[in-house]
């Protein structure tokens, strides 16, 4: 079967990887045709916008997107595309499982975290003001809608995934209110799901107990600000950045992106790691119903990295993009 998705090559490393992602895909016998948009800088460049609507379009239309990495300045500049995508498609659930795969850098080998964050809210609703000079109020927004939305989505992809454990994160001993109804909603999703543990922890203590023994936790659910950073810090268990997919959920459409960015330090030199945003688009062929493509294109990934011998310099290779995509196509075609 053929498919139609709309595809964000992002800026920075972003082309680079996708050119990659789009070989191997091809290589797994999978047609799809790519409707290519622009967004971010090079959108704003080219037409005075970061997010024109014709790619809010094609994605609705598709209900189907890949992303790479945009750039979005700090303190300046346009708002994050990132987050003007996840809130005006309603892309509320992002969805980013972190495993250890074979081969990498990895200082744990046998994690398996799904981490569930929430996508809309929090300190992401943008809101900021200067109240007074030299005083300036971030507000951190919590509803009970988008709590009890997230949290049915965990206890959902815990339950179809057969997984044993949902924890909640929270800060709630400080924020009463918000994080305290962030909990109250997942206290009574949990109570529908019996045959599924529930627990809490606290978000600092949760940070020192996935460095110390991550293999404790399985689901996790968070609401924006705590899914952002313990994400990255469950990446740096399996192998960093370079290795962890992620996807967005909405009831209208789905992105699937990398969790990283669009690492400007490494960007046009050809030596990016393709895995994120290749195993992003393997959760995108799930997606589609193409299991046999995704479970091709994960075998060749686990037989390249597992024999180490091919890889990028953040593996400690000293493989070019290219190269290593090259590599992973040989062994889908063996
Ligand atoms: P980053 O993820 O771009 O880079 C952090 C470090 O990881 C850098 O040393 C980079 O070289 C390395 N790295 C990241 N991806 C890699 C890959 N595929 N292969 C090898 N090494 C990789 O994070 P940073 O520097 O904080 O952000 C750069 C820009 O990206 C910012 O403008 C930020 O806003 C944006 N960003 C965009 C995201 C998105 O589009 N979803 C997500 C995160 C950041």
């Amino acid at each position: 079967m053929s498919h139609t998705v709309t595809l964000l090559s992002g800026d920075g490393i972003g082309p680079e990887i996708t050119a990659a992602v789009k070989k191997i895909i091809a290589a797994s016998g999978i047609q799809i045709t790519w409707e290519e948009h622009l967004a971010g800088k090079l959108a704003v460049e080219k037409f005075g916008d970061p997010l024109p609507q014709t790619v809010l379009d094609s994605i609705l239309k598709n209900k189907v997107a890949l992303k790479g990495p945009l750039t979005t300045e700090v303190g300046k500049g346009f708002k994050s595309v990132n987050v003007q995508l996840r809130k005006t498609l309603n892309l509320y659930a992002n969805l980013r499982p972190v495993k250890s795969i074979p081969g990498t850098r990895a200082r744990y080998t046998n994690v398996d975290i799904v981490v569930v964050r929430e996508n809309t809210e929090s300190l992401y609703a943008g809101i900021e003001n200067e109240i007074a000079p030299g005083v300036i109020q971030a507000s951190k927004v919590i509803t009970r809608e988008a709590s009890t939305r997230i949290a049915k989505f965990a206890f959902e992809y815990a339950r179809s995934h057969k997984r044993k454990k949902v924890s909640a994160i929270h800060k709630a001993n400080i924020m009463k209110l918000a994080d305290g109804l962030f909990l109250k909603c997942c206290q009574e999703i949990a109570k529908d799901y019996p045959e599924i543990e529930y627990n809490e922890v606290i978000v600092d203590n949760c940070c020192m107990q996935l460095v110390m023994n991550p293999l404790q936790f399985d689901v996790m659910v968070l609401e924006n600000l705590y899914g952002d950073i313990v994400s990255d810090l469950c990446a740096g268990l399996v192998g960093g950045l370079g290795v962890v997919p992620g996807a967005n959920i909405g009831t209208e459409a789905s992105v699937f992106e990398a969790v990283h960015g669009s690492a400007p330090d490494i960007a046009g030199k050809g030596v990016a790691n393709p895995t994120a945003m290749l195993l992003s688009a393997v959760m995108m062929l799930e997606h589609l119903g193409e299991n046999k493509a995704a479970e091709r294109i994960m075998n060749a990934v686990y037989r390249v990295l597992g024999e180490g011998k091919v890889l990028t310099p953040d593996l400690r290779g000293e493989a070019t993009t290219m190269q290593y995509a090259d590599e992973i196509v040989r062994f889908i075609e063996l």
